[in-house]
């Protein structure tokens, strides 16, 4: 069994989503979920799906020694990022070479960046007048939302679309594919 470890900072519903798709599977398993954010909704969805949760703070997380070794010490194979917005230290990288990966809810190489996520990147999707917007899945290097794209799906943006429509878009691809994308990246490192 595969242990998946996913680290978000807000509401969650990528990690919850994601943890009931590998509910029924004898491959891999949702076993820890790392909010950087005491206040994360995506703690109480912890709790509800009965996954321990760790709560870490921005300089510990940076340091990076102490969440490796707890990760070590569960066996964790894989990392998710769902919606967590700390850059990535490169400890943790060379600790889980090539095992880390992060879905950002634009077209990259469009809307990427230090400071582009979640409602910020649909404002600015809206704002160029973009007609299609969509999710990439890609693995994570040491500079933001630069490392090798593993899939892009695209959805329309319609001239009448506000942000909040392209979020909701958006968000249906991310349910729908991310966690399938999550079990053929594992499925590569066999
Ligand atoms: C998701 O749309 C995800 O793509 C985005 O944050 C949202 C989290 O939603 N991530 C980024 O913007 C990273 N740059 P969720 O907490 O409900 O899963």
């Amino acid at each position: 069994m595969k242990n998946i470890a996913i680290f978000a900072s807000g509401s969650g519903s990528n990690a919850e989503n994601i943890a009931n798709y590998f509910a029924g599977s004898d491959y891999a398993q949702v076993s820890l979920i790392v909010a950087n954010n005491p206040n994360a909704y995506v703690l109480e969805r912890a709790r509800k799906l009965n996954i321990e949760a760790l709560t870490i703070t921005k300089a510990e997380f940076m340091a990076a020694d102490t969440l490796i070794a707890e990760l070590k010490s569960r066996n964790i194979d894989f990392i998710v990022l769902a919606g967590f917005l700390l850059l990535v230290p490169e400890k943790l990288i060379e600790a889980y070479p090539g095992r880390i990966v992060n879905i950002h809810p634009a077209l990259l190489p469009k809307h990427g960046g230090k400071g582009m996520y979640g409602d910020r990147v649909h404002q600015a999707v809206v704002a160029a007048g973009d007609t299609e917007s969509g999710i990439t899945i890609h693995l994570i290097d040491a500079d933001y939302d630069k490392g090798t794209t593993f899939f892009q799906a695209t959805c329309p943006v319609l001239p009448t679309d506000t942000p909040d429509d392209v979020a909701t878009k958006v968000h249906a691809l991310e349910y729908k594919h991310f966690p399938h994308v999550i079990e053929e990246i594992l499925h590569t490192l066999d």
